[in-house]
Protein backbone atom coordinates (compact mmCIF):
# COMPACT_ATOMS: atom_id res chain seq x y z
CA UNK A 1 0.00 0.00 0.00
CA UNK A 2 1.09 3.39 -0.68
CA UNK A 3 -0.05 6.46 1.20
CA UNK A 4 0.14 10.32 -0.21
CA UNK A 5 -0.20 12.70 2.80
CA UNK A 6 -2.13 16.00 1.88
CA UNK A 7 -0.29 18.95 3.98
CA UNK A 8 -3.31 21.06 4.72
CA UNK A 9 -2.31 22.28 8.33
CA UNK A 10 -5.39 20.83 10.75
CA UNK A 11 -7.17 19.76 7.72
CA UNK A 12 -4.43 17.60 6.55
CA UNK A 13 -5.32 13.92 5.58
CA UNK A 14 -4.43 10.94 3.97
CA UNK A 15 -4.84 8.93 0.97
CA UNK A 16 -4.20 5.43 0.95
CA UNK A 17 -3.70 3.24 -2.26
CA UNK A 18 -3.81 -0.56 -2.86
CA UNK A 19 -5.60 -3.47 -2.85
CA UNK A 20 -7.81 -4.60 -0.52
CA UNK A 21 -8.31 -1.64 1.29
CA UNK A 22 -12.33 -1.71 1.80
CA UNK A 23 -11.88 -4.70 4.07
CA UNK A 24 -10.11 -2.50 6.35
CA UNK A 25 -12.57 0.57 6.01
CA UNK A 26 -13.72 -0.28 9.61
CA UNK A 27 -10.16 -0.18 10.98
CA UNK A 28 -9.25 3.11 9.49
CA UNK A 29 -12.50 4.66 10.30
CA UNK A 30 -11.95 4.00 13.97
CA UNK A 31 -8.54 4.87 14.32
CA UNK A 32 -10.04 8.72 13.40
CA UNK A 33 -11.84 8.50 16.16
CA UNK A 34 -15.45 9.53 14.99
CA UNK A 35 -18.73 9.01 16.75
CA UNK A 36 -20.26 5.63 16.11
CA UNK A 37 -23.26 6.18 13.39
CA UNK A 38 -22.14 6.54 9.92
CA UNK A 39 -23.81 6.44 6.75
CA UNK A 40 -22.48 5.11 3.27
CA UNK A 41 -23.47 7.13 0.67
CA UNK A 42 -23.39 5.08 -2.66
CA UNK A 43 -25.13 4.90 -6.09
CA UNK A 44 -27.13 1.53 -7.32
CA UNK A 45 -24.30 0.17 -9.39
CA UNK A 46 -21.29 0.39 -7.22
CA UNK A 47 -23.77 -0.53 -4.20
CA UNK A 48 -24.53 -3.75 -5.82
CA UNK A 49 -20.87 -4.22 -5.85
CA UNK A 50 -19.36 -2.93 -2.90
CA UNK A 51 -21.73 -1.78 -0.32
CA UNK A 52 -21.90 -4.86 1.51
CA UNK A 53 -18.55 -4.99 1.89
CA UNK A 54 -18.48 -1.38 3.01
CA UNK A 55 -21.18 -2.11 5.73
CA UNK A 56 -20.01 -5.45 6.92
CA UNK A 57 -16.61 -3.61 7.91
CA UNK A 58 -17.79 -1.20 9.38
CA UNK A 59 -20.14 -2.78 11.63
CA UNK A 60 -16.99 -5.08 12.57
CA UNK A 61 -15.14 -2.35 13.71
CA UNK A 62 -17.87 -1.09 16.07
CA UNK A 63 -20.06 1.02 14.09
CA UNK A 64 -23.31 1.66 13.37
CA UNK A 65 -23.52 1.96 9.26
CA UNK A 66 -27.00 3.02 7.28
CA UNK A 67 -26.87 2.84 3.47
CA UNK A 68 -28.20 5.43 1.65
CA UNK A 69 -28.24 4.35 -2.48
CA UNK A 70 -28.92 7.12 -4.97
CA UNK A 71 -29.46 6.45 -8.68
CA UNK A 72 -26.42 6.13 -10.86
CA UNK A 73 -25.37 9.00 -13.32
CA UNK A 74 -25.10 12.97 -13.50
CA UNK A 75 -28.50 13.21 -12.63
CA UNK A 76 -28.01 12.67 -8.98
CA UNK A 77 -25.97 15.53 -8.27
CA UNK A 78 -28.50 17.71 -7.68
CA UNK A 79 -30.27 20.01 -4.69
CA UNK A 80 -33.31 17.64 -4.58
CA UNK A 81 -31.21 14.68 -3.60
CA UNK A 82 -28.94 16.55 -1.17
CA UNK A 83 -32.49 17.16 0.31
CA UNK A 84 -33.01 13.31 0.34
CA UNK A 85 -29.89 12.25 1.57
CA UNK A 86 -30.15 14.77 4.64
CA UNK A 87 -33.14 13.55 5.57
CA UNK A 88 -32.36 10.17 5.40
CA UNK A 89 -29.27 11.43 8.04
CA UNK A 90 -31.87 13.44 10.39
CA UNK A 91 -33.91 10.23 10.36
CA UNK A 92 -31.43 7.39 11.45
CA UNK A 93 -30.57 10.75 14.02
CA UNK A 94 -26.41 11.43 13.02
CA UNK A 95 -25.12 13.94 14.74
CA UNK A 96 -22.28 16.29 14.89
CA UNK A 97 -19.27 13.33 15.98
CA UNK A 98 -21.27 11.12 13.17
CA UNK A 99 -19.62 10.71 9.60
CA UNK A 100 -20.47 9.97 6.20
CA UNK A 101 -18.55 7.42 4.13
CA UNK A 102 -19.09 8.32 0.25
CA UNK A 103 -18.66 4.94 -2.07
CA UNK A 104 -18.07 5.54 -6.02
CA UNK A 105 -16.92 7.25 -8.42
CA UNK A 106 -16.93 11.04 -8.56
CA UNK A 107 -20.78 11.74 -8.74
CA UNK A 108 -21.14 9.98 -5.12
CA UNK A 109 -17.87 11.96 -4.13
CA UNK A 110 -19.22 15.76 -4.92
CA UNK A 111 -22.74 14.94 -4.02
CA UNK A 112 -22.05 13.09 -0.45
CA UNK A 113 -18.82 15.47 0.12
CA UNK A 114 -21.71 18.59 -0.22
CA UNK A 115 -23.97 16.89 2.14
CA UNK A 116 -21.24 16.32 4.33
CA UNK A 117 -20.15 19.87 4.05
CA UNK A 118 -23.56 21.51 4.99
CA UNK A 119 -25.52 18.33 7.23
CA UNK A 120 -25.42 20.15 10.78
CA UNK A 121 -23.01 22.57 8.99
CA UNK A 122 -20.57 20.04 8.07
CA UNK A 123 -19.51 16.68 9.71
CA UNK A 124 -16.77 13.96 9.21
CA UNK A 125 -16.32 12.42 5.54
CA UNK A 126 -14.19 9.75 4.28
CA UNK A 127 -13.84 8.78 0.68
CA UNK A 128 -13.89 5.38 -0.94
CA UNK A 129 -13.40 6.56 -4.57
CA UNK A 130 -14.56 3.94 -6.80
CA UNK A 131 -13.84 4.88 -10.62
CA UNK A 132 -10.42 5.93 -11.83
CA UNK A 133 -11.01 9.37 -12.78
CA UNK A 134 -12.77 9.68 -8.73
CA UNK A 135 -8.94 8.09 -7.16
CA UNK A 136 -6.42 10.49 -9.16
CA UNK A 137 -8.81 13.51 -9.55
CA UNK A 138 -11.92 14.44 -8.04
CA UNK A 139 -11.43 12.66 -4.55
CA UNK A 140 -8.62 15.01 -3.90
CA UNK A 141 -8.45 18.84 -3.63
CA UNK A 142 -11.74 18.92 -1.62
CA UNK A 143 -14.47 20.53 -3.87
CA UNK A 144 -17.90 19.17 -3.24
CA UNK A 145 -20.72 20.39 -5.26
CA UNK A 146 -23.99 19.47 -6.74
CA UNK A 147 -25.46 21.18 -10.49
CA UNK A 148 -28.28 22.95 -11.11
CA UNK A 149 -30.03 23.60 -14.22
CA UNK A 150 -27.90 26.57 -14.98
CA UNK A 151 -25.10 24.29 -14.92
CA UNK A 152 -22.41 22.15 -13.82
CA UNK A 153 -20.96 22.36 -10.40
CA UNK A 154 -22.92 25.42 -9.32
CA UNK A 155 -23.78 24.93 -5.89
CA UNK A 156 -20.84 23.70 -3.97
CA UNK A 157 -18.37 23.87 -0.97
CA UNK A 158 -14.19 23.38 -0.04
CA UNK A 159 -14.49 20.62 2.49
CA UNK A 160 -12.03 18.18 2.87
CA UNK A 161 -12.56 14.40 3.84
CA UNK A 162 -10.74 12.76 6.95
CA UNK A 163 -9.26 9.93 4.53
CA UNK A 164 -9.03 8.56 0.99
CA UNK A 165 -9.03 5.19 0.38
CA UNK A 166 -8.46 4.19 -3.16
CA UNK A 167 -9.26 0.58 -2.99
CA UNK A 168 -7.55 -0.50 -6.45
CA UNK A 169 -9.90 -3.85 -6.59
CA UNK A 170 -12.32 -1.80 -7.31
CA UNK A 171 -11.62 -0.85 -10.24
CA UNK A 172 -11.72 -3.74 -11.67
CA UNK A 173 -15.88 -4.22 -12.08
CA UNK A 174 -15.56 -0.59 -13.77
CA UNK A 175 -16.70 -0.94 -16.95
CA UNK A 176 -13.93 -0.71 -19.72
CA UNK A 177 -15.00 3.12 -21.35
CA UNK A 178 -15.19 4.57 -17.73
CA UNK A 179 -11.80 3.25 -17.17
CA UNK A 180 -10.05 4.54 -20.18
CA UNK A 181 -11.72 7.75 -19.75
CA UNK A 182 -9.99 8.13 -16.11
CA UNK A 183 -6.53 7.18 -18.05
CA UNK A 184 -7.16 11.11 -19.98
CA UNK A 185 -6.95 12.56 -16.47
CA UNK A 186 -3.75 10.19 -15.77
CA UNK A 187 -1.72 11.14 -18.72
CA UNK A 188 -2.77 14.75 -17.77
CA UNK A 189 -0.58 15.08 -14.99
CA UNK A 190 2.52 13.39 -16.75
CA UNK A 191 1.86 16.39 -19.68
CA UNK A 192 1.37 19.07 -16.99
CA UNK A 193 3.78 18.08 -14.09
CA UNK A 194 6.08 15.14 -14.59
CA UNK A 195 7.96 14.02 -17.39
CA UNK A 196 9.25 10.80 -15.87
CA UNK A 197 5.43 9.80 -15.57
CA UNK A 198 4.58 10.57 -18.73
CA UNK A 199 7.73 8.29 -19.75
CA UNK A 200 6.34 5.72 -17.30
CA UNK A 201 3.01 5.65 -18.85
CA UNK A 202 4.28 4.92 -22.00
CA UNK A 203 5.88 1.91 -20.59
CA UNK A 204 3.93 0.93 -18.57
CA UNK A 205 0.54 1.79 -20.72
CA UNK A 206 -0.50 -2.03 -21.76
CA UNK A 207 -0.12 -3.24 -17.65
CA UNK A 208 -1.97 -0.50 -17.20
CA UNK A 209 -4.94 -1.26 -19.56
CA UNK A 210 -4.54 -4.96 -18.14
CA UNK A 211 -5.38 -2.78 -14.44
CA UNK A 212 -2.22 -4.23 -12.86
CA UNK A 213 -2.34 -3.50 -9.50
CA UNK A 214 1.61 -2.70 -8.90
CA UNK A 215 1.42 -0.39 -11.64
CA UNK A 216 -1.32 1.21 -11.02
CA UNK A 217 -0.70 2.07 -7.29
CA UNK A 218 2.75 3.97 -8.62
CA UNK A 219 0.97 5.72 -11.01
CA UNK A 220 -2.38 6.52 -8.78
CA UNK A 221 -0.41 7.60 -5.97
CA UNK A 222 1.94 9.92 -8.15
CA UNK A 223 -1.12 11.26 -9.39
CA UNK A 224 -2.49 12.07 -6.11
CA UNK A 225 0.31 13.46 -5.12
CA UNK A 226 0.58 15.85 -7.97
CA UNK A 227 -3.04 17.05 -7.47
CA UNK A 228 -2.18 17.22 -3.55
CA UNK A 229 0.62 19.36 -4.12
CA UNK A 230 -0.84 21.18 -6.56
CA UNK A 231 -4.27 22.62 -4.32
CA UNK A 232 -1.80 22.73 -1.58
CA UNK A 233 -0.18 25.34 -3.29
CA UNK A 234 -3.59 27.03 -3.96
CA UNK A 235 -5.99 25.49 -1.95
CA UNK A 236 -9.20 28.23 -3.47
CA UNK A 237 -8.06 27.98 -7.44
CA UNK A 238 -6.69 31.65 -7.60
CA UNK A 239 -3.60 30.38 -9.31
CA UNK A 240 -1.61 27.73 -9.97
CA UNK A 241 -4.33 25.18 -9.71
CA UNK A 242 -5.44 26.55 -13.37
CA UNK A 243 -2.63 24.07 -14.39
CA UNK A 244 -4.99 21.07 -13.71
CA UNK A 245 -7.28 22.32 -16.41
CA UNK A 246 -5.16 21.59 -19.54
CA UNK A 247 -7.54 20.18 -21.72
CA UNK A 248 -10.09 21.38 -20.58
CA UNK A 249 -10.87 24.50 -22.63
CA UNK A 250 -11.72 22.97 -25.12
CA UNK A 251 -13.09 19.60 -23.34
CA UNK A 252 -15.89 21.39 -21.39
CA UNK A 253 -16.92 22.81 -24.92
CA UNK A 254 -17.07 19.40 -26.73
CA UNK A 255 -19.00 18.28 -23.54
CA UNK A 256 -21.34 21.36 -23.70
CA UNK A 257 -21.86 21.94 -27.57
CA UNK A 258 -22.38 18.07 -28.00
CA UNK A 259 -25.19 17.47 -25.56
CA UNK A 260 -23.55 15.92 -22.36
CA UNK A 261 -23.05 12.29 -22.33
CA UNK A 262 -22.25 11.65 -25.63
CA UNK A 263 -18.44 12.19 -24.70
CA UNK A 264 -17.18 10.74 -21.63
CA UNK A 265 -15.45 13.76 -19.45
CA UNK A 266 -11.98 11.65 -20.53
CA UNK A 267 -12.99 11.35 -23.72
CA UNK A 268 -13.40 15.33 -24.11
CA UNK A 269 -10.30 16.09 -22.72
CA UNK A 270 -8.31 14.21 -24.53
CA UNK A 271 -9.17 16.06 -27.81
CA UNK A 272 -8.58 18.96 -25.64
CA UNK A 273 -5.25 17.72 -24.72
CA UNK A 274 -3.79 17.12 -28.04
CA UNK A 275 -5.65 20.47 -29.26
CA UNK A 276 -3.79 22.13 -26.29
CA UNK A 277 -0.24 20.65 -27.09
CA UNK A 278 -0.83 21.29 -30.97
CA UNK A 279 -1.32 25.08 -29.72
CA UNK A 280 1.88 24.81 -27.16
CA UNK A 281 3.49 24.10 -30.66
CA UNK A 282 2.55 26.90 -32.15
CA UNK A 283 2.82 29.57 -28.90
CA UNK A 284 5.34 27.99 -26.82
CA UNK A 285 7.69 25.88 -29.35
CA UNK A 286 6.44 22.65 -28.08
CA UNK A 287 8.89 20.45 -29.96
CA UNK A 288 6.82 18.87 -33.06
CA UNK A 289 8.21 15.02 -31.86
CA UNK A 290 6.54 15.78 -27.72
CA UNK A 291 3.25 17.11 -29.46
CA UNK A 292 3.57 13.46 -31.49
CA UNK A 293 4.14 11.97 -28.44
CA UNK A 294 1.21 12.95 -26.46
CA UNK A 295 -1.11 12.09 -29.36
CA UNK A 296 0.47 8.72 -29.53
CA UNK A 297 -0.38 7.98 -25.83
CA UNK A 298 -3.88 9.18 -26.33
CA UNK A 299 -4.35 6.82 -29.22
CA UNK A 300 -2.56 3.99 -27.45
CA UNK A 301 -4.93 4.32 -24.80
CA UNK A 302 -7.99 3.69 -26.68
CA UNK A 303 -8.91 7.49 -26.12
CA UNK A 304 -9.91 9.91 -29.49
CA UNK A 305 -7.77 12.55 -30.20
CA UNK A 306 -10.13 14.36 -33.12
CA UNK A 307 -13.72 15.34 -33.10
CA UNK A 308 -15.91 15.36 -36.47
CA UNK A 309 -16.94 19.45 -36.39
CA UNK A 310 -19.49 20.36 -39.17
CA UNK A 311 -20.36 23.99 -39.77
CA UNK A 312 -23.05 24.14 -36.46
CA UNK A 313 -21.50 22.18 -34.02
CA UNK A 314 -18.15 23.95 -35.06
CA UNK A 315 -20.49 27.09 -34.02
CA UNK A 316 -21.63 25.81 -31.25
CA UNK A 317 -18.52 24.72 -29.79
CA UNK A 318 -17.35 28.26 -30.01
CA UNK A 319 -20.02 29.85 -28.66
CA UNK A 320 -19.58 27.24 -25.40
CA UNK A 321 -16.07 28.48 -25.13
CA UNK A 322 -16.87 32.25 -25.37
CA UNK A 323 -19.18 31.86 -22.41
CA UNK A 324 -16.73 30.16 -20.40
CA UNK A 325 -15.10 31.96 -17.46
CA UNK A 326 -11.78 31.93 -18.65
CA UNK A 327 -12.50 34.67 -21.76
CA UNK A 328 -11.47 38.29 -21.93
CA UNK A 329 -11.84 40.45 -24.95
CA UNK A 330 -12.57 37.34 -27.34
CA UNK A 331 -9.31 35.83 -26.01
CA UNK A 332 -9.07 32.50 -24.67
CA UNK A 333 -6.80 31.69 -21.52
CA UNK A 334 -5.28 28.52 -22.42
CA UNK A 335 -2.74 26.47 -20.48
CA UNK A 336 0.11 25.14 -22.63
CA UNK A 337 2.93 23.28 -22.15
CA UNK A 338 6.26 24.31 -22.67
CA UNK A 339 7.48 20.72 -22.85
CA UNK A 340 6.15 17.41 -21.53
CA UNK A 341 5.83 18.22 -17.65
CA UNK A 342 6.15 21.91 -17.89
CA UNK A 343 3.27 23.96 -18.79
CA UNK A 344 2.27 27.74 -17.77
CA UNK A 345 -1.41 28.89 -17.10
CA UNK A 346 -3.37 32.31 -17.97
CA UNK A 347 -1.84 31.86 -21.83
CA UNK A 348 -3.92 34.21 -24.00
CA UNK A 349 -4.79 32.66 -27.25
CA UNK A 350 -7.08 33.71 -30.39
CA UNK A 351 -10.04 31.80 -32.13
CA UNK A 352 -8.34 31.96 -35.38
CA UNK A 353 -5.31 29.59 -33.54
CA UNK A 354 -8.06 27.54 -31.67
CA UNK A 355 -9.79 27.23 -35.35
CA UNK A 356 -7.04 25.75 -36.59
CA UNK A 357 -6.40 22.92 -34.03
CA UNK A 358 -10.04 21.31 -33.79
N1 LIG B 1 -14.57 17.41 -7.10
C1 LIG B 1 -13.71 17.47 -8.07
O1 LIG B 1 -12.62 18.03 -7.93
C2 LIG B 1 -14.03 16.83 -9.38
C3 LIG B 1 -13.03 16.64 -10.33
C4 LIG B 1 -13.35 15.98 -11.51
C5 LIG B 1 -14.63 15.52 -11.72
N2 LIG B 1 -15.59 15.72 -10.78
C6 LIG B 1 -16.96 15.23 -10.97
O2 LIG B 1 -16.93 13.82 -11.02
C7 LIG B 1 -18.07 13.36 -11.74
C8 LIG B 1 -17.66 12.25 -12.67
O3 LIG B 1 -17.12 11.21 -11.92
P1 LIG B 1 -16.95 9.75 -12.53
O4 LIG B 1 -16.35 9.83 -13.87
O5 LIG B 1 -16.29 8.94 -11.47
O6 LIG B 1 -18.47 9.31 -12.80
P2 LIG B 1 -19.54 8.48 -11.96
O7 LIG B 1 -19.42 8.69 -10.52
O8 LIG B 1 -20.85 8.78 -12.58
O9 LIG B 1 -19.15 6.98 -12.30
C9 LIG B 1 -19.22 6.52 -13.63
C10 LIG B 1 -20.09 5.26 -13.76
O10 LIG B 1 -19.37 4.15 -13.24
C11 LIG B 1 -20.14 3.48 -12.23
N3 LIG B 1 -19.16 2.96 -11.28
C12 LIG B 1 -18.41 3.69 -10.41
N4 LIG B 1 -17.52 2.89 -9.80
C13 LIG B 1 -17.71 1.65 -10.28
C14 LIG B 1 -17.07 0.40 -10.06
N5 LIG B 1 -16.01 0.31 -9.26
N6 LIG B 1 -17.54 -0.67 -10.70
C15 LIG B 1 -18.59 -0.57 -11.56
N7 LIG B 1 -19.21 0.58 -11.85
C16 LIG B 1 -18.78 1.68 -11.22
C17 LIG B 1 -21.07 4.54 -11.70
O11 LIG B 1 -22.23 3.97 -11.12
C18 LIG B 1 -21.39 5.32 -12.96
O12 LIG B 1 -22.38 4.67 -13.71
C19 LIG B 1 -18.66 14.57 -12.44
O13 LIG B 1 -19.85 14.95 -11.80
C20 LIG B 1 -17.60 15.64 -12.26
O14 LIG B 1 -18.15 16.94 -12.19
C21 LIG B 1 -15.30 16.36 -9.62
ZN1 LIG C 1 -11.05 16.73 -15.73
Amino acid sequence: MRIVQVPLGQRSYSIKVGGGLLARLGADCARLKLGRRCAVITDSNVGRHYAKAALKSLAAAGFQPVLITVPAGEKSKCLSVVEKCCDQLAKHRLERKSFIVALGGGVVGDLAGFVAATYLRGIPFVQVPTTLLAQVDSSVGGKTGVNLKAGKNLVGAFYQPQLVLCDLDTLKTLPRREYVSGLAEVIKYGVIYDAALFARLERDLPKLLRRETASLAAVIARCCEIKAEVVGQDETESGVRAILNFGHTIGHAIENSSGYGKFLHGEAIAIGQVAAAKLSQQILGLPAGEVERIEQLFVRAGLPVKIKLGSALRKKLFAAMLLDKKVSDGEVKFVLAEKIGRVRFGCKVGMAAVNGVI
